[in-house]
This record gives C-alpha cells, sequence and structure tokens, in this order.
C-alpha cells in the first residue's frame, strides 16, 4: 500500500501561526500509523494566499488540505484516509 503523503507547510505565514509545532507531528504519531505516512515539509502552498481555505496553519495529507492545522487534526485525517482505503 502507498504511504499517504503528509506536507507540512513551513512558509513563513503558516510557520508564525502554528507549523512550527506541527514539525513534532512524527514524535506524536500513534504507532500504527508511522509507517502508512511520508512525512515532508513543504513551502508555501498558496492556500494562506486564498480565503476560501481557512485559516493557517495548513498541512496536506493525500490530497485533501487540513486547515488551521494541529497535531491531533491531522492525526484525525490520516485516520480518515486510511479507513476509506
Ligand atoms: S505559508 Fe503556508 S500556505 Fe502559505
Amino acid at each position: 500500500m502507498d504511504k499517504i503523503k503528509v506536507e507540512i507547510c513551513v512558509g513563513t505565514t503558516c510557520f508564525i501561526l502554528g507549523a512550527s509545532e506541527l514539525q513534532e507531528l512524527e514524535r506524536f504519531l500513534p504507532e500504527g500509523l508511522r509507517d502508512k505516512v511520508d512525512i515532508t515539509g513543504a513551502t508555501c502552498l498558496g492556500m494562506c494566499k486564498d480565503d476560501n481555505y481557512g485559516q493557517a496553519p495548513f498541512v496536506r495529507v493525500g490530497n485533501r488540505i487540513v486547515s488551521n492545522a494541529s497535531i491531533s487534526s491531522v492525526i484525525e485525517q490520516i485516520e480518515e484516509q486510511l479507513k476509506h482505503r
């Protein structure tokens, strides 16, 4: 099974609004999820410039954007996507 790609935006806006904390995501991942995701950092994903996407920080999980992302909301989204595989 392909891993779910998780891109944490570390552009300036996202970083200021909390992405620095999100970089700790890997540490907080439940044991069973660790080998199912591929976590990378990304420069500005472009969502901070578009009001339709909501509030920074942004994380892309697979093909979904998580706005106002926190470690727990990103983990929830990963679990959600694994359910639908
Ligand atoms: S800085 Fe994160 S989307 Fe622009």
